[in-house]
């Protein structure tokens, strides 16, 4: 098989940026995919539904004048957002989920919820409304290590959620564990979960042996091969729970090569085929539409994309560098080859 001929794929997890972040951000989106899941991590954070009607407007501007592609907006859920805010988003038609991130796990998460405890009325109004709630599943406590943080997550919080809001849709996002991909499988059907090639493709070895790589640096960190080996069996399992969201995340080189470096892989030069490259070489090709196409809208109550696109088997060399931001950032896989090339 030489060629593979897929409905066209979404993204359910993009970090855009804003400004003249969009010039790079926005195309590269449109390259391959139909929709994508926009993420609220702005500074200051796209907390209300005004906001996001502005950013989806900004961003709109930017989108090839050849594309259809769609951005799909998220509230920021902070402390501070209120049940009325939430059936707003419901009521706007262009706001798809709300995002939950703990109080300083990740970039632009310092407004984040401090206590989930405090969401009660919150996610009875999501539950009510049918909003999905797109959660990154860590525990931030200075206790638990930073491999450990959303194995932690699962058993702390997630559990008691997932049994207090039975009909609130819940995603997982970018699953990094085998007890995030087993927790996930075992659950119902509200709860779905998305995965980043570079949790496919690496584990934490490719990342501190043999010096530092700070391009390969992004939160939840990579783990040891085994949770690797345990995400790939879940992406190439068929489930329809388990869907495409590369987490791409742009950083410019000098913010990611610094004594603090950002967390983020920007993967959108060539998102649908670092994908492939997975499945093929787990000889599951045949799951990648499900993955990548199906599972995703199907989860979001949402139809799937009426187009296709075409991949062939030909070996092609990723770019070093791309410009952004008047300056550069390093891709995933810089420089190196890849099996299936989009065509089409
Ligand atoms: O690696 C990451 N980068 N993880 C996140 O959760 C946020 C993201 C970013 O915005 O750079
Ligand atoms: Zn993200």
């Amino acid at each position: 098989m030489d060629t593979l001929k897929i409905i066209r794929p979404d993204d359910w997890h993009l970090h855009l940026r804003d400004n003249q972040a969009l010039e790079t951000t926005v195309p590269a989106a449109a390259r391959c995919f139909g929709r994508s899941i926009i993420m609220p991590n702005l500074n200051p954070p796209v907390t209300h539904v005004e906001m996001a009607y502005q950013y989806r407007n900004r961003i709109l501007k930017h989108r090839p004048a050849n594309s259809d592609w769609q951005p799909l907006m998220v509230l920021y859920l902070t402390d501070n957002t209120s049940p009325n805010e939430i059936y707003a988003a419901a009521e706007s038609g262009f706001i798809h989920g709300c995002k939950y991130y703990p109080a300083g796990a990740t970039t632009n998460s310092d407004s984040g919820v401090t206590d989930l405890n405090k969401m009660n009325s919150v996610f009875k109004a999501m539950q009510e409304t049918g909003m999905l709630l797109l959660m990154h599943g860590e525990v931030t406590s200075t206790d638990i290590d930073i491999f450990d943080r959303e194995a932690v997550f699962i058993e702390r919080h997630l559990r008691s959620i997932v049994e207090k809001y039975p009909n609130l849709k819940i995603v997982l996002e970018h699953i990094t564990t085998q007890q995030g991909a087993d927790f996930v499988l075992n659950h119902s059907d509200n709860v779905g979960a998305t995965i980043t090639p570079q949790h496919l493709l690496y584990n934490r070895n490719h990342m501190l042996v043999g010096g530092i790589r700070p391009h390969l640096f992004c939160l939840p960190v990579l783990k040891r091969d085994t949770h690797q080996q345990a995400l790939i069996s879940a992406a190439t399992s068929g489930s329809h729970k388990i869907f495409l969201g590369t987490d791409s995340a742009p950083h410019t080189q000098d913010a990611k090569e610094s004594c603090c470096g950002c967390a983020g892989c920007f993967s959108h030069h060539a998102a649908i085929e670092l994908y492939a490259q997975v499945f093929y070489q787990a000889d599951a090709l045949d799951k990648l539409e499900a993955f990548a196409s199906i599972n995703g809208p199907d989860f979001y109550g949402l139809p799937h994309n009426k187009s296709k696109i075409t991949l062939q088997k030909n070996s092609w060399q990723l770019p070093d560098s791309i410009s952004y931001e008047g300056s550069q950032l390093i891709p995933l896989g810089a420089g190196s080859s890849l099996n299936w090339e989009l065509i089409g």
